[in-house]
């Protein structure tokens, strides 16, 4: 078997990552039992930074990270990848920031992490790049003669062709793309949308699942992202911290309902309509006052970006209205926390509460959805309300799919969660969870790597 070469923005942590993404969570999944080199970024912003990786061993895996400049970081990072692309990629293109500036910025870090990594390489790696922080990255590698294989699998939504189209260099961008052998996504529909533009802007031409432009042809397929669901399934009946967080939810709640929702501090999370449809709840259905407890984890992400800030501040006011229109002295209809919990305490938490809302307005696959189900009693399971523009959806149709921009509907969605029978409960968690162990992380992990070393790989640079 070749070495396996992922490369990600972010690095690990490899233990137990309660700051960390899915993505990262997941990459952590996929790589411990294969082992492999796993590259990106440090984390760290420096003044003095030397284009050198540090590796660090851990196990089968080999860490090598770089450092970036404030320059770097501000262009490439908070710039491009999470003021531009971030937003228009979730259709949020009144919040997408297009500076000539990040775009440069963004060209020369994926040239510079490109040019660190080269070197590392053996002939026969297999390389795997994750995520829209590096769409430029393999066309780089394939200039500097890498002639290996090289995938790439895009976490976020793939968007509709008129809102990429808004996007000042989209030809560069998705010619870019054309030096990978296989472009993975994670759900069918995004694959469409790619076709779409490269067969309608770039009169590319569809072939099954290969896709000729640009004098070369690259392989597109879906592969939704999974969990480890057993594993995740027994961590929330057996850990110790599991066990801890579970028994103090359960105390606290004193018989209560509790309504989980855990996600990054992101606009694309639907958090503040997540807070109107709970107050709609309570102002609707008046009988539900005092017998539910909403527990929302949102932990600060991309604090630099200003948006991120103003987000902060809208549900901090949020919350503030709802506790202080509809609280109690002895009860507290809201809980919001503004901190990340280690993921070990969350499968506690998960299965401490009886409904999991996860309403993003627009997400690539969304994991929490997936581990809130592997996280239930299945003599007791609680219900998933879900919105339908998460990757997730289209794998969990027994959830309860609501649209998030529907506030009365989510409002009454919550309402059915909580009468649900415990028959209807099972039925609905037994299924979810059969496809969550069909469908788990190992097998995204094996199918996409399994589509990559299928292609016959020419090796060149995309040029133009
Ligand atoms: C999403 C992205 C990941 C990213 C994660 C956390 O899941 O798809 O690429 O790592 O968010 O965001 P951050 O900017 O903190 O890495």
């Amino acid at each position: 078997m070749s070495r396996l070469v992922v490369v990600s923005n972010r690095v690990g942590p490899v233990k137990d990552a309660a700051r960390a993404g899915g993505l990262a969570v997941a990459l952590v999944e996929a790589l411990k039992s294969r082992g492999g080199l796993w590259y990106g970024w440090s984390g760290k912003v420096d003044e003095h930074v030397q284009d050198q990786a540090k590796i660090e061993n851990v196990g089968s895996l080999s860490l090598a990270t770089v450092d970036l400049s404030a320059e770097e970081h501000e262009e490439y990072y908070n710039g491009f990848a999470n003021r531009c692309l971030w937003p228009l990629f979730h259709y949020r293109i009144d919040l997408t920031a297009f500076d000539r500036r990040y775009y440069e910025g963004y060209r020369r870090v994926n040239a510079k992490f490109a040019r660190v990594l080269h070197p590392l390489l053996k002939p026969d790696d297999t390389i795997w790049v994750h995520d829209y922080h590096f769409l430029a990255f393999g066309n780089e590698l394939r200039h500097m003669g890498a002639e290996q294989s090289i995938g790439f699998f895009l976490h976020i939504p793939f968007p509709a062709r008129e809102v990429l189209a808004a996007l000042p260099h989209h030809d560069a961008m998705v010619r870019g793309l054309f030096a990978y052998d296989v472009l993975g996504f994670q759900t069918e529909q995004d694959c469409e949308r790619f076709r779409d533009y490269v067969v309608r802007e770039a009169h590319g031409r569809a072939e099954g699942d290969r896709l000729h432009c640009f004098g070369r042809t690259v392989t597109v397929r879906a592969f939704p992202i999974g969990i480890d669901a057993e594993g995740f399934a027994r961590m929330a009946e057996t850990d110790k911290d599991a066990r801890k967080q579970y028994e103090k939810a359960t105390k606290s709640l004193n018989g209560r309902t509790q309504i989980v929702g855990v996600d990054r501090l992101d606009y694309t999370k639907g958090i503040a309509e997540r807070f109107h449809a709970y107050e709609r709840l309570l102002q609707d259905y008046p009988e539900t006052r005092r017998e539910v407890s909403y527990l929302q984890i949102a932990a600060t992400s991309r604090g630099d970006v200003q948006e991120y800030r103003e987000m902060r501040e809208e549900l901090d006011g949020l919350s503030g209205h709802i506790n202080g229109a509809y609280g109690e002295f002895d009860w507290t209809p809201l809980r919001y926390l503004n901190r990340p919990m280690a993921r070990r305490s969350l499968s506690g938490l998960y299965r401490a509460s009886k409904i999991g809302f996860v309403t993003p307005l627009r997400d690539g696959m969304n994991l929490v959805a997936k581990e809130y189900v592997a996280a239930q009693d299945p003599e007791d399971p609680g219900v998933l309300v879900l919105s339908r523009f998460a990757g997730a959806s289209y794998q969990m149709p027994e959830a309860i799919i609501v649209n998030p921009y529907d506030i009365k509907g989510v409002a009454d969605a919550l309402q059915i969660a909580r009468y649900m029978s415990l028959q209807e409960r099972r039925e609905r968690f037994e299924a979810l969870m059969a496809g969550l162990r069909r469908e788990d992380v190992a097998n995204w992990r094996d199918e996409f790597l399994s589509a990559l070393a299928a292609v016959a790989r020419p090796g060149n640079p995309v040029e133009g």
